[in-house]
C-alpha cells in the first residue's frame, strides 16, 4: 500500500495498544496532512477526553510507544496533543518508486462483491434531458470507481418502458401512421418520435381534449398488459427507437452503458403477481380501498398515518413500487448483489426510504447485503432556477452536448492555433464532454448545482480544462525529454516542493477507495486539483529539464511521469478523457 497513512496506522494501533491497553488498538490515529508536519494525528484529542485524562499525557504515552523511526525522522507533542509526524526523504522515495512499479497506481484491492449500479434510467417515448444527464454522469463514474476497486459491477438501466401512457402513445403512434398513409401500422415510427417530447405532448394533449382517443387509449393499455402480440410489436417499435437515440448519447457522452444493461420495468412483469404472492405469504400485504398496500413501518403522513407502498392499483394495475420491489428481489436473489445502488434524484428519497424497508420485511435485504439511494440535487440555470432554454422549454442533452463540443473547439482553437482541423476537433469534443461531466462530478452531488458555461469551460479553477491541460502539458515536456535523450531515473525526493507532490501522488489509492464507500465522486476531483496544483508549483520551482545534474533530471522526469499517469487514471476513472496534446 503506497499511502505512508497506511503504515503509520498500523504502527498506532501498536502504539495505542501498548499505550492504553488492547481495546484501544482500533481506534482511529485520525492522521491528516498539515502546515506543521507531514502528517498530523488527532487521536489523542478524543481519547482524552473520553478517558478523563489530560489529551497531551494521552499523547505523551501514545508517542512513547511510537515505533516509526524507519519511517520518520522526527515525531513531536505540540500543542494540547497533537502529534506531527515528519517522514523520511527515503521513505518518500521508496513508496513512489513502488507506486510508479504498481499498475493500479496505489488503489487497493478490497475483498471484490457484485454491486448492482442502476443508473440513467430515462423513459421511452421522452427527451433525455439534463435531470437525466446528472444520473448518468454520476452512475457511470461511480461504476467505473468501483470496477478499479476490483468490484464486479452490474449496470441495471431501469427505463421506464412500461405503464399507462404507452396505451395513448400507441394510439398516437397509429394514428400518424395512418395520416401519413404508411403501409404496416406503426412502421414509421422512428420518423413519427423523432421529436420525442412533442410525439410525447401531442398524444397527452390529444387524451387530454379528445374523449373517444382517452377510450383508445385506455383499451390499449389492457391489450398490451395481456400480452396481446399485435400491441406488443408497436410497443417494441417505440421502445427500440428509444433506446436506440439514448444509445447515441451514451456514445457521445462515453457513458459505459450497453443495449445488454437495459432492464427496463417491463423486464419485471412476469414477477409481479409472484411478488405480490410472496409479501402476501409473508403476512405484510394490506387491502386499502380496494388497493393492495404494504405499510412499511416508520413511515408516515402529515397527520401521522401510515403511508402505503401500493403494489396492486384499485383496477389491477401494478405501478412504479411493484416494479422497484420486483427489482430489488431480482437483484439480491438472482443476481447475487451483495450493494445495491440507486443513482436517482433526490425528489425519490421517500419512495425509495420504503422500498427498501419492505425488502427488508419481506426477507430479501439482509446483512451483509444493503442498498443505497445515491440522491443528488437538481441542475440550476445561472439564475438559480431549474435550467431552462432561453425560450424556456427543457434543455435536451443531445442539444447540450453539441453546443459543449462547439464552445470548447472555439476556446481550443484561440489556444493553440498550430493544431490541425481534425485534432483541434477532437480535442475540444474531449473537453467540451469532460467539462460538462466534471462540472456535475465536481460539485457535491446531493446539492444543487449551477449549470455555467464560462465557470465549466475555465482554464483555471477546479475544472476539466485545467485538469486535461495539466496533463497534456506534462505529456509535452516529455515529448521535449525524449528529444533531448532524457528518461525517467531512480526517484530522490529533497525539495519542498518535490515532497509536497509526492505527498500527493501518494494519497491517489486512498481517495479512490473514499469514494467507493462514500459514493462521493467529488472527493476525487478535489484530490486531482490538489495534485495538479502541488504539480504546478514543483514545476514552477524545481527545473526538470534544465537542472544542472543527470539524476535529477531523471527524478524529476519520473515524479512528472508519476503525476500525469494520476492525472490520466483519475480522470479516466471519473469518465473523462485525458488527450495528449491541447
Ligand atoms: N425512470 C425514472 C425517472 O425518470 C427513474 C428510475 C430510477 N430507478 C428505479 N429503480 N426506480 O424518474
Amino acid at each position: 500500500m503506497a499511502d505512508p497513512i497506511f503504515a503509520l496506522g498500523q504502527r498506532f494501533e501498536a502504539a495505542l495498544a501498548a499505550a492504553l491497553g488492547a481495546e484501544h488498538a482500533k481506534t482511529d490515529p485520525a492522521l491528516r496532512r498539515s502546515v506543521h508536519a507531514d502528517y498530523q494525528a488527532n487521536v489523542a484529542m478524543a481519547l482524552g477526553k473520553r478517558l478523563g485524562r489530560p489529551p497531551r499525557e494521552v499523547a505523551q504515552a501514545i508517542v512513547d510507544r511510537l515505533d516509526v523511526a524507519d519511517l520518520c525522522t522526527r515525531v513531536e507533542l505540540a500543542g494540547p496533543g497533537f502529534i506531527n509526524l515528519h517522514l523520511r526523504d527515503e521513505t518518500l522515495a521508496r513508496e513512489l518508486t513502488d507506486l510508479a512499479q504498481d499498475a493500479r497506481l496505489g488503489v487497493p484491492s478490497p475483498t471484490p462483491e457484485t454491486v448492482v449500479i442502476d443508473y440513467s434510467s430515462p423513459n421511452v417515448a421522452k427527451e433525455m434531458h439534463v435531470g437525466h444527464l446528472r444520473s448518468t454522469v454520476i452512475g457511470d463514474a461511480l461504476a467505473r470507481t468501483l470496477e478499479a476497486l476490483g468490484h464486479r459491477l452490474i449496470r441495471q438501466n431501469h427505463l421506464g418502458d412500461w405503464g399507462t401512457p404507452f396505451g395513448m402513445l400507441i394510439e398516437h403512434l397509429l394514428d400518424r401512421s395512418a395520416e401519413s398513409g404508411a403501409g404496416e401500422a406503426g412502421s414509421d415510427a422512428a420518423a413519427a418520435i423523432a421529436d420525442l417530447d412533442g410525439f410525447y405532448r401531442e398524444a397527452r394533449a390529444k387524451f387530454d381534449a379528445d374523449p373517444a382517443f382517452a377510450e383508445r387509449s385506455r383499451r390499449r393499455v389492457v391489450l398490451l398488459q395481456g400480452g396481446d402480440e399485435a400491441t406488443l410489436g408497436l410497443w417494441r417499435r417505440l421502445v427500440a427507437t428509444s433506446t436506440r437515440y439514448f444509445s447515441v448519447i451514451y456514445r457521445s457522452l462515453g457513458i459505459t452503458l450497453t443495449e445488454q444493461d437495459h432492464a427496463g420495468e417491463s423486464r419485471y412483469n412476469p414477477e409481479l403477481r409472484g411478488v405480490i404472492e410472496e409479501l402476501s405469504g409473508k403476512g405484510l400485504v394490506t387491502e386499502s380501498e380496494g388497493a393492495l398496500c404494504v405499510f412499511p413501518p416508520g413511515f408516515t403522513g402529515k397527520e401521522g398515518q401510515p403511508l402505503p407502498l401500493i403494489v396492486r392499483k384499485q383496477d389491477g394495475g401494478y405501478g412504479y413500487a411493484t416494479t422497484d420491489l420486483a427489482a430489488v428481489r431480482y437483484r439480491l436473489r438472482d443476481l447475487g448483489a451483495t450493494r445495491l445502488l440507486y443513482v436517482v434524484g433526490a425528489p425519490q428519497s421517500q419512495h425509495f426510504a420504503m422500498v427498501f424497508e419492505a425488502a427488508r420485511q419481506a426477507g430479501w435485504l439482509a446483512p451483509p447485503a444493503r442498498a443505497e439511494h445515491v440522491a443528488f440535487g437538481s441542475v440550476l440555470g445561472p439564475d438559480k432556477k431549474m435550467f431552462k432554454t432561453r425560450s424556456g422549454e427543457t434543455v435536451k442533452l443531445a442539444a447540450l452536448i453539441d453546443e459543449a463540443a462547439e464552445r470548447a473547439t472555439k476556446v481550443v482553437t484561440e489556444k493553440n492555433p498550430d493544431l490541425d482541423p481534425e485534432t483541434t476537433a477532437a480535442v475540444g469534443r474531449a473537453i467540451g464532454i469532460g467539462a460538462v461531466k466534471y462540472a456535475d462530478l465536481s460539485s457535491d452531488r446531493i446539492k444543487d448545482y449551477i449549470f455555467d458555461w464560462g465557470r465549466m469551460l475555465a482554464f483555471e479553477g477546479n475544472t476539466a480544462p485545467y485538469l486535461m491541460y495539466a496533463h497534456a502539458r506534462i505529456r509535452s515536456i516529455f515529448r521535449k525529454a525524449e528529444g533531448e535523450g532524457e528518461s525517467v531515473g531512480a526517484i530522490v525526493v529533497k525539495e519542498r516542493p518535490e515532497r509536497a507532490l509526492a505527498l500527493e501522488l501518494l494519497r491517489f489509492g486512498t481517495v479512490v477507495s473514499e469514494v467507493g464507500d462514500t459514493l462521493e465522486p467529488h472527493r476525487l476531483c478535489g484530490y486531482l486539483f490538489d495534485l495538479a496544483g502541488a504539480f504546478t508549483s514543483f514545476y514552477e520551482q524545481c527545473p526538470v529539464l534544465k537542472a544542472p545534474e543527470a539524476a535529477t533530471r531523471g527524478s524529476r522526469l519520473a515524479l512528472c511521469n508519476l503525476t500525469a499517469r494520476v492525472l490520466a487514471r483519475g480522470l479516466s476513472v471519473l469518465g473523462i478523457e485525458a488527450p495528449e496534446r491541447m
